[in-house]
């Protein structure tokens, strides 16, 4: 049994994407068991680059299959749009399956997302619009429509019907919003039914027996520990669980199956949308990190916020997921500074704190306590292997993993895959 988990350590957009791709080379199945369209994925391949939302990375690997799992929202659209995207560009798209039991996101759930957001006002999230809250909540309250009833349909024709009459009753009494038409979504979700039928299976049988048949199976988190929906900086997280343990519920997969699990460490911060950020850097070193890095969202092209890397938050990822090694991406990024700062404790009126406090009033207090490292300042773009490495470079890593408590298993220098120092050779 080879069973590996990538979960991201912060608050997303750590380059997960690109490590998956380097590991889906070895294996023989990707699963992507959480979140849904919100992702954003970017791959380079050949020099080309790929921007996934649904789709899991392993898509670009010849000869993997790519599962979408029951613990994922699925939006037929985007799932579509990405298969017929791929395929011009000559990508073989035949390896997929998709989960009946996964829910299906509705014309309704975006709506409700964007109108949501905008009764919030000035406390809204910062969503990426794409109905993935709504969706869970539908799940949760009892009247999702999952696959399954999307692909039989007389079954989808009453639980659509269902549904929309709640829907438009919320929609036209609460929001003062048009109805929405049940011939027109029922005509659109007919057509994608019958596209997407062919990759329809039970992904937890299937997934199983893959793992009892010895076969490598590698579990592609999307968002990340600190947008948990239970350990993240609730309110502003996702409505899902980007954890390791996410895998159980997500994919049907027990605990005891998973072998390895792979934390996602940028080597600096970002985060989109609203909500804590104690390292941020509001100040010229912000701007240079997001110019440098090339900081701006997949899914949304927002500008991402910036700052230092937090060891605090990578430390409580390790804890919660389990991390046996952290794959740090974008090192390169940090080449041109002078100096880098890492945030290794957090202090509250005076005192240090050993935990990640629940209260956003109290997170909102907290000063980090930074070390600072003096920069390489050499483009290390062209290192393969961990040794060649500048010093400075290498004190910072090493004190990353002290303060963390996981090694370093992994480091990318670069976008393409061979720009990667593997230093765990027992990943897989
Ligand atoms: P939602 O997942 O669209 O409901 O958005 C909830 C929060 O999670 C917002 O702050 C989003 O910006 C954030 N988020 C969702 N997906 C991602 C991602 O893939 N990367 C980074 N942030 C994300």
């Amino acid at each position: 049994m080879s069973t590996v988990v990538i979960n991201g350590t912060q608050w997303g957009d750590e380059g997960k994407g690109k490590i998956v791709d380097y590991l889906a080379a070895q294996a023989d199945t990707v699963v992507r068991f959480q979140g849904g369209s919100n992702a954003g994925h970017t791959v380079c391949l050949d020099g080309e680059e790929y921007k996934l939302r649904l789709m899991p990375s392993g898509i670009l690997c010849k000869d993997t299959t790519c599962v979408i799992a029951n613990g994922v929202v699925f939006d037929p659209q985007v799932f579509l749009e990405e298969i017929d995207a791929l395929k011009n560009r000559g990508v073989d798209v035949s390896n997929i399956k998709i989960s009946n039991r996964a829910h299906v996101v509705m014309p309704w759930h975006k709506i409700f997302d964007e109108l949501n957001e905008n009764l919030r006002g000035d406390k809204k999230i910062g969503t990426t619009k794409r109905g993935i809250g709504p969706c869970y909540i539908d799940k949760a309250d009892r009247i999702g429509i999952r696959i399954c009833d999307l692909i039989d349909r007389e079954e989808f024709a009453a639980k659509c019907r269902e549904v929309l009459d709640q829907k438009n009753f919320i929609l036209q009494k609460a929001y003062n919003h048009e109805p929405l038409n049940y011939d027109e979504i029922l005509a659109e979700y007919e057509g994608y039914a019958e596209r997407i039928a062919p990759y329809v299976c039970d992904t937890i049988s299937f997934l199983n027996d893959e793992i009892d048949a010895g076969k490598k199976i590698l579990f592609e988190g999307a968002q990340a520990t600190m947008l948990d929906i239970d350990y993240g900086t609730y309110p502003y997280v996702t409505a899902s669980h980007p954890i390791s343990g996410g895998v159980a519920v997500g994919a049907g997969v027990a605990p005891k199956k998973i072998d390895k699990i792979i934390g996602v460490v940028k080597a600096y911060c970002t985060r989109v949308g609203e909500g804590p950020f104690p390292t941020e850097q509001l100040n010229e070193i912000g701007d240079k990190l997001r110019t440098a890095g090339h900081e701006f969202g997949t899914v949304t092209g927002r500008p991402r916020r910036t700052g230092w890397l937090d060891a605090c938050v990578v430390k409580y990822a390790g804890q919660i997921s389990g991390v046996d090694y952290m794959a740090v991406t974008r090192l390169d990024i940090l080449d041109g500074f002078d100096e880098i700062k890492m945030c290794v404790a957090y202090e509250v009126d005076g005192k240090i704190i050993n935990e990640i406090p629940a209260s956003l009033k109290i997170l909102a207090k907290v000063k980090p306590v930074y070390e600072t490292f003096d920069g390489w300042k050499v483009n290390i773009s062209n290192v393969r292997k961990y040794e060649d490495l500048p010093v400075n470079a290498r004190k910072y890593l090493e004190r990353m993993a002290a303060v963390t408590k996981i090694d370093v298993g992994i480091i990318s220098v670069g976008p393409n895959r061979d720009q990667t120092i593997i230093v765990a050779k027992d990943i897989f």
